[in-house]
């Protein structure tokens, strides 16, 4: 019996979160700098050595795993990876392989998903309106978005669409956004937008609308009730009892949910972050080339990695500025 892997604080970590590329097609506002400078393709892992490393967690006890990025469906061939991570569903060994996408690649590849195993996909938009959309994303178009929406749910998949919170943008989409997921049978997450990144002349305390004006405002409309049940991810959700729709609330800055974190996040070079919110990591590639037939150091140093897992972030805007800001771009760590 392999020891699960445990945190100082005692949180158990089931939940990897890995980025398969830095690139996105998309360069939202609140992710991405306009002129973002990529890695040289040659730095990222192979796919074979992500394989290795995601096998290695799941027989270290990760029971969830989530592919990200940037936007993980422009990563080449990124298809052969779902495929073959699938067998870790089929042993019973993880229970689910999940993918977090801007929706983009969805027409082109939601059936093969599910052909993988995946059942449930959260999907990034944050307005339902063209022209907001193409200026959030900066690069986006909603149309084809949409297309990918429908290709998922014909496929079968679940999909959750997440919203950034954005004060003074969508705002005015509270309902709209709701009726729209409750019309298609999707759940929906608002989330708190973090300062992370290269903040520039983004105003994120301006920006920053929070989960609890925000159901608040729902609550002039619909009636609320709290659920306990979770997607073993942050977010805590209430049933909307007029639709019996759900909607979930990601709340890092009005209500931190560190004490009851499960996860760390892998980025495509293969480094280990211990906290979305901390610049803490562990270069987990030595380990994995430096024994390419022998998966123990590599166990040894994740354990190592886990023994270091802080105890939250410090995200803060209370004083009116955004304080704990984290440079790296949430393209790298994938959110
Ligand atoms: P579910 O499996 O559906 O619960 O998804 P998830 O919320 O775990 O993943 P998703 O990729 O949809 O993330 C939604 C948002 O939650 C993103 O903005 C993430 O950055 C944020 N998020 C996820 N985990 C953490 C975390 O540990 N800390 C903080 N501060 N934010 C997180
Ligand atoms: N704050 C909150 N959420 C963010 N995301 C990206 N950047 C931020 C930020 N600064 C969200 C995306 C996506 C998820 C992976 O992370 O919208 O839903
Ligand atoms: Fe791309 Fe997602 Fe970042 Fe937008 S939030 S730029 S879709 S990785």
């Amino acid at each position: 019996m392999v020891e699960p892997l445990v945190d100082p604080f005692q949180r158990a970590i089931r939940y990897l979160r890995v980025s398969v590329t830095d690139r996105c097609d998309f360069r939202c506002v609140y992710c991405m700098s306009e002129n973002m400078k990529f890695l040289p393709k040659k730095e990222l892992l192979t796919l074979e050595e992500l394989d290795r490393m995601c096998s290695t967690f799941v027989h270290l006890g990760v029971e969830k795993l989530r592919i990200t990025g940037g936007e993980p469906l422009m990563r080449r061939n990124i298809m052969h990876f779902f495929r073959d991570m699938s067998r870790h569903l089929d042993s019973g060994a993880l229970q689910e392989l999940t993918i977090t996408t801007n929706g983009s690649q969805l027409e082109r590849f939601a059936d093969e998903l599910y052909a993988c195993g995946v059942r449930r996909i959260n999907v990034s938009i944050d307005t339902l309106d063209e022209e907001k959309f193409a200026r959030v994303t900066r690069w986006g178009r909603l149309p084809q978005v949409m297309r990918g929406l429908d290709a998922a749910q014909k496929a079968g998949l679940k999909v959750k669409l997440n919203a950034v919170a954005l004060k003074g943008f969508n705002e005015d989409e509270l309902f709209t956004m709701a009726e729209f997921c409750s019309e298609r049978g999707m759940d929906l997450t608002w989330i708190e937008v973090m300062p992370m990144g290269d903040l520039g002349n983004e105003d994120r305390v301006g920006q920053y609308w929070s989960m609890r004006d925000l159901r608040a405002q729902l609550e002039q409309q619909y009636t609320l009730t709290d659920l306990a049940e979770s997607t073993g991810g942050p977010a805590r959700y209430v049933r909307v009892e007029e639709t019996g729709q759900k909607i979930g609330f990601i709340t890092p800055l009005s209500h931190n949910f560190c004490e009851s974190c499960n996860r760390v996040r892998m980025t495509c070079t293969g480094e280990l972050f211990m906290c979305l919110g901390q610049e803490d990591m562990l270069d987990l590639r030595p380990a994995l080339r430096n024994f390419p037939h022998d998966d123990g150091p590599l166990e040894q140093e994740i354990r190592r990695a886990i023994s270091l897992k802080p105890e939250g972030h410090d995200f803060d805007y209370s004083r009116r500025r955004a304080d704990g800001q984290v440079s790296r771009h949430m393209s790298h760590t994938g959110g």
